[in-house]
């Protein structure tokens, strides 16, 4: 039985998503004395990566949608299977960078599959175990666009490449995929500065992991 928390973090193009992981696993620790297993989507083990490295190739231009939604269901089944089971299982406290939601958000509405279509092969992919909280930063891609362009050292890939009308349907996919998850899907503004990002996630990082206080 798994007892850990696991908890996913999503958001389009330079939400800020790799920052705030950062500062909340900082933070877990400073409260907790616990540490944190953070991980990634796609890859975060050996298998999960060589796949990474076939979907995000920016040579790959032929890649058919369904063909990419296979191929992150697949990486996401690995390393959940590998990485993110065993550890929950142990006890610990995992946050994993962008999971279902991404697919259901990009492969689902940007791409047009549809979502339902997405989550019916992302069922048997996670044979349905989900997160227990997902923070899901939320800004215009324009911003988040041109976050990425001010960080010449992120490298740009496939999903990248796509035009602002794309990442505006992520963005869009994001919303229809908020109504379908109330229960753990939470959306902040990460517009917001960093500190205060970080203040906005940790209340409900900490009412997840301190239910009772
Ligand atoms: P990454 O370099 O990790 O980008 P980011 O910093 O934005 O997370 O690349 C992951 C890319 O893959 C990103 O463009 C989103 C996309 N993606 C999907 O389209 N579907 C998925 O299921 C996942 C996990 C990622």
């Amino acid at each position: 039985m798994a007892v850990g928390t696991f908890i996913t973090i999503e958001g389009g193009e330079g939400a800020g998503k790799t920052t705030l992981i950062t500062r909340l696993t900082d933070r877990i620790y400073r409260e907790t004395k616990q540490k944190t297993m953070t991980t990634r989507e796609p890859g975060g083990i050996p298998i999960a990566e060589a796949i990474r490295a076939v979907v995000l190739d920016r040579g790959n231009t032929k890649m058919d949608a369904r063909t990419e939604a296979l191929l992150y269901a697949a990486a996401r089944r690995q390393h959940l299977a590998e990485k993110v089971i065993p550890a929950l299982e142990r006890g610990e406290i995992v946050i994993c960078d962008r999971f279902v939601d991404s697919s259901l958000a990009y492969q689902g509405y940007a791409r047009g599959l549809g979502i339902e279509r997405v989550w019916e092969i992302n069922r048997f992919a996670t044979e349905d175990r989900m997160p227990d909280l997902t923070l899901y930063l939320d800004v215009d891609p324009e911003i988040g666009l041109s976050r990425i362009e001010a960080n010449g050292a992120r490298e740009v890939n496939r999903l990248d490449l796509e035009n602002l009308a794309f990442h505006r349907r992520v963005r869009e996919g994001y919303r229809i995929v908020a109504g379908m998850f109330p229960e753990r899907f939470v959306t902040l503004d990460a517009s917001a500065d960093p500190d205060e990002l970080e203040e906005q996630a940790w209340r409900y990082v900490a009412s997840q992991l301190f239910p009772d206080s």
